[in-house]
């Protein structure tokens, strides 16, 4: 067992693929400590009870983490860094919302799908790259979803400008608001594939540090929480029809299997090289077609880094 001290972030750590990748690493070694970020600290703390439980690592801590609040990321990074932990190995972008009901917007007046699957993730990666080990790992979880080709059932992304996806115009068709909904969740899923690529290229360009950026699909797991913001009917499909899939399709996983996957691109030391890459599951594939668009990923950074008011003393990254 390798007996170094490391830290891991997971957001969102509290429950779904973050609980599950949080167990793995926990469990893996010892002297992982893992720190779970999210907003809710009775929720954090009870994960944390049971995590410490299943795992016999008492190495995890709760660290409030609200992603829909640029204030709140900022004084996450502020804390992380007055506390002693061990060196910070990697960051997991894992939290993510989807919205099927009406707009909802985060504390900073951006569309909040937007907001804390790009947005605060971006900014909190950004933030911590001077604290990340010279050889760590970052991963967003981003999703198949975002792959008109995946045949998913979901509406193909649609991303125009990285402004509009903060400030879309509101829609009054009732009927369109659930499609509008999901269609936001594909394209923030499209952006943290983005956000991986450009943040990859970036640190290997601009620095002299070897911390790999890739961008990952759990596949679909009916048993999470995702779903939360469907309606009643959907979410029993969801959990239960759609779950009958797991013995059949490739890409329909218990959320034990992603959990391990994900979990598979932090610590596998096969990939201490592997940057800029696209996995589902275990598997490096292809992200698609539009995930590959220059102008998009250049586009993104910009309003990114304008719209989160980054600084240049905030990261190690020139920010041009
Ligand atoms: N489920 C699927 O089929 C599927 C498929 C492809 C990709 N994914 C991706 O997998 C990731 C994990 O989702 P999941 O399926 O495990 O869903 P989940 O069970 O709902 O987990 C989402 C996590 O994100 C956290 N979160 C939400 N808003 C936050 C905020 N403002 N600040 C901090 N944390 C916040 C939630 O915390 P709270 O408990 O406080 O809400 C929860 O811990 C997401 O990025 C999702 O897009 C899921």
């Amino acid at each position: 067992m390798n007996s170094t001290k490391k830290t891991i972030i997971i957001t969102g750590g509290n429950s779904g693929l973050g609980y599950a990748c949080a167990k793995r690493i926990a469990k893996d070694n010892i002297n992982n400590h893992v720190i779970i970020a999210c907003r809710n600290a009775i929720k954090a703390k009870e994960s944390i009870r049971s995590l410490i439980s299943e795992t016999k690592n008492n190495n995890i801590t709760f660290l409030e983490l609200d992603l829909s609040s640029l204030k709140s990321v900022r004084n996450f990074v502020t804390r992380f860094s007055e506390l002693n932990f061990p060196p910070l190995y990697a960051l997991v972008c894992n939290a993510g919302v989807q919205f099927v009901d009406t707009i909802h917007y985060t504390e900073d007046g951006f569309e909040e799908t937007f907001g804390v699957n790009h947005l605060g993730h971006f900014l909190l990666a950004n933030m911590l790259l001077s604290k990340i080990t010279d050889s760590g790992r970052i991963v967003f979880v981003s999703s198949g979803t975002h792959d008109p080709l995946q045949k998913s059932g979901m509406p193909e992304p649609l991303y125009e400008n990285a402004r509009l996806l903060a400030y879309p115009a509101e829609t009054t068709q009732s009927k369109k608001v659930s499609r509008i909904g999901r269609q936001r969740y594909t394209t923030s899923k499209l952006c943290n594939i983005y956000c991986a690529y450009e943040l990859a290229e970036r640190i290997r360009e601009q620095t002299n540090k070897n911390i790999t950026v890739n961008a990952f699909d759990p596949g679909l797991m009916p048993s999470t929480g995702l779903a939360r913001n469907y309606s009643p009917f959907l979410r029993f499909i969801s959990r239960y029809v759609l779950s009958l899939l797991i013995l059949v399709h490739p890409n329909v996983n218990t959320v034990g299997k992603s959990g391990r996957a994900l979990a598979y691109l932090i610590t596998n030391p096969k990939l201490d090289k592997t940057t800029g890459k696209y996995f589902e599951g275990f598997k490096e594939i292809k992200s698609s077609t539009l995930s590959y668009n220059e102008k998009n990923k250049k586009n993104l950074w910009k309003v990114s880094v304008e719209l989160t008011k980054l600084k240049n003393t905030e990261t190690i990254l020139n920010l041009d």
